[in-house]
């Protein structure tokens, strides 16, 4: 029984997928301060302790009020001795000494600048830095091998370290309906990731792609590239068979399904708005992330040497830019379970399939349900079935901001 006085403010369920988070956020400070910490977690590959500040983070930003005292925090859930002194430290002095120390550390700042290259990760920066790499301008100038990811990653910093907007996701839309409509009619898009969670921008933009027929989607993608990039659309390509780790979750092997899951990790050539020729009254001028912008000035010290980088200093005169596009490609009978997996957040998605681990003895993929208990995969034609199936209240993309 609890005592009147240790009565808990708020009470908040402890798994992520029960709660409803919108873009709401009344403690971005302190949401901001532990999200700073989990990131620098995960580029230091500690992605145990990574989860935890994200859980923490998670649980501040399904709160409906500002928290300005640690007795506010009694009884919540995901709130470990950790994160609590941070927050502590944050109420009492304004700041916490340890995010504003990793913040300004050469070591954080190396690593997010060289993982801000699309196709570079915590283990090849972290081996860079090792190396004495810590800018761009050191980069180009090692002689280090670059994949031809890296090649692209570097070659379109500026635009890819810049939020891709609300406006020009809808205009990427058209363009992969287009190439969709070309190459199958009657294939589905359908916009996912944090555009369908109702955020103004994100790093990339991400599409399914189906077909309301059962096996009309074997062989789209390739198709679908191969349209796109004979319409000039593309800078880079990669498609994948989904050899994501998830597919080997469940018990037995993977049905035969599985192989047609595709994925293309892309960056798009986007004519810029002018140039589409839509309106003028929309506002121009795109803000861009002030960390990103921060850590560019101070580390992209480089002279516009090469013709790249001319191009790239010069992108105001450019009449397009490079934007991170993700396409995947989902046969019907596993669309809602890839909409589910591919919707996020990540944390929203990682919780989901704690939850159904833990308290369902179940397996949840973008691919699929398995009832471990029941020994065998559940259907589900729509998101909400596959909560009704995980027994949790269903919560719509735009609370799923967790
Ligand atoms: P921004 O792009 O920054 O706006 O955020 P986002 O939420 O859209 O993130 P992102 O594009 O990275 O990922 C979108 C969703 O796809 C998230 O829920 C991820 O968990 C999921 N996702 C990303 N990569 C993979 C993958 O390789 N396999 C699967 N199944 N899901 C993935
Ligand atoms: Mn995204
Ligand atoms: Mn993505």
């Amino acid at each position: 029984q609890i005592n009147e006085a240790e009565a808990v403010l708020f009470s908040v369920p402890s798994y992520a997928c029960q709660r409803r988070t919108t873009l709401d956020n009344c403690n971005t400070t302190l949401t901001d301060a532990l999200s700073l910490l989990a990131e620098n977690a995960e580029l230091s590959e500690e992605d145990g302790r990574g989860v935890a500040f994200r859980r923490a983070a998670a649980v501040l930003k399904a709160l409906p009020v500002r928290v300005t005292a640690m007795s506010q925090l009694k009884g919540l859930p995901c709130l470990g001795d950790h994160s609590l002194r941070v927050i502590k430290d944050i109420l009492e002095n304004e700041a916490s000494s340890e995010v504003e120390s990793t913040k300004h550390s050469e070591r954080f700042k190396a690593l997010k600048v060289l993982t801000g290259i699309f196709g570079v990760g915590p283990r090849t920066a972290e081996r860079w830095i090792r190396e004495g790499i810590h800018n761009l301008h050191q980069l180009r100038e090692s002689g280090v091998t670059l994949n031809r990811a890296q090649q692209a990653g570097l070659e379109h910093y500026d635009d890819l370290n810049q939020q891709v907007t609300k406006a020009e996701a809808d205009a990427i839309a058209e363009i992969v309906q287009k190439a969709v409509d070309s190459v199958l009619p009657s294939a589905q898009i359908t916009l996912a990731g944090g555009f369908r969670r109702g955020k103004q921008t994100g790093h990339d933009v991400d599409f399914l792609i189906t077909h309301p027929e059962e096996g009309r989607e074997v062989g789209l993608m390739p198709k679908v590239v191969s349209w796109l990039e004979s319409q000039g659309f593309l800078l880079y390509q990669k498609v994948t068979r989904n050899s994501y780790l998830e597919v080997n979750d469940g018990p037995g092997r993977p049905s035969s399904n599985m192989d047609r899951f595709e994925r293309c990790f892309s960056i798009f050539k986007l004519a810029k708005r002018e140039e589409r020729g839509t309106k003028v009254t929309e506002n121009t001028v795109k803000t861009k992330d002030s960390v990103g912008a921060h850590m560019h000035s101070e580390t992209d010290q480089s002279p516009p040497s090469h013709s790249h980088e001319l191009d790239q200093h010069d992108s105001t005169n450019r009449r397009w830019r490079a934007v991170r596009v993700d396409l995947v490609v989902s046969p019907i009978s596993q669309f809602a379970f890839a909409l589910l997996g591919w919707t996020g957040s990540k944390l929203f998605e990682r919780e989901l399939r704690r939850w159904a681990g833990h308290e369902k003895a179940m397996s949840l993929s973008s691919h699929a349900l398995y009832d471990n208990k029941q020994s065998r995969y559940l259907r589900a034609a729509s998101e909400e079935e596959i909560f009704t199936h995980l027994g949790l209240e269903y919560i719509p993309p735009s609370e799923r901001n967790a």
